[in-house]
């Protein structure tokens, strides 16, 4: 059985546009229960160790950059088959290929700044959920 919990984060190319608030209700009406939410401004290292996975790729200096270029929005969300259902609802990483009605579609400029974060795999839902939230923290 897949999980019901997934790890989201709206990046700081959407809260500086003032977009957090149409993407969470993209997010609710698509069915998921915010578990936990907190904005927190990640430095370049923070940014990095979240990105690790990424260390060897050439767009990974740029990429920690930009996460820790501005405030981030981080949540944890549940639902049945959360990973793949927010990833459907995110849109491609490149929001040129993405489908219309998507988060990335509707509010993203670019691949560099594409808006929103979520989990690739149940697996990495934990560990990102354990980076941002305690247990004592998810409701
Ligand atoms: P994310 O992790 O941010 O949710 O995005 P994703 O799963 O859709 O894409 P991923 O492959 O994990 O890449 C992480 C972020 O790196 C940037 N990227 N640039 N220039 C490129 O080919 C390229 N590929 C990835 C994107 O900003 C992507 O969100
Ligand atoms: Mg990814």
């Amino acid at each position: 059985m897949q999980g019901r919990l997934t790890f989201s984060m709206i990046k700081p190319d959407a809260v500086s546009a003032n977009h957090v608030g149409a993407i969470i209700a993209m997010i609710e009406k698509s069915g998921f229960i915010i578990k936990a939410m907190s904005m927190t401004h990640l430095n370049e290292a923070e940014a990095q160790s979240f990105y690790q996975v990424h260390a060897d790729r050439p767009f990974y200096k740029e990429l920690c950059s930009f996460i820790a270029s501005g405030p981030v929005v981080t949540m944890v969300l549940e639902k049945d088959n959360a990973v793949a259902d927010l990833r459907k609802l995110m849109g491609t990483t490149n929001p040129l290929d993405a489908a219309e009605g998507t988060i990335r579609k509707i509010f993203a400029k670019s691949i560099d700044e594409n808006v929103i974060h979520g989990s690739d795999a149940d697996e990495t839902a934990a560990v990102e959920i354990a980076f941002f939230f305690s247990g004592r923290n998810i409701i």
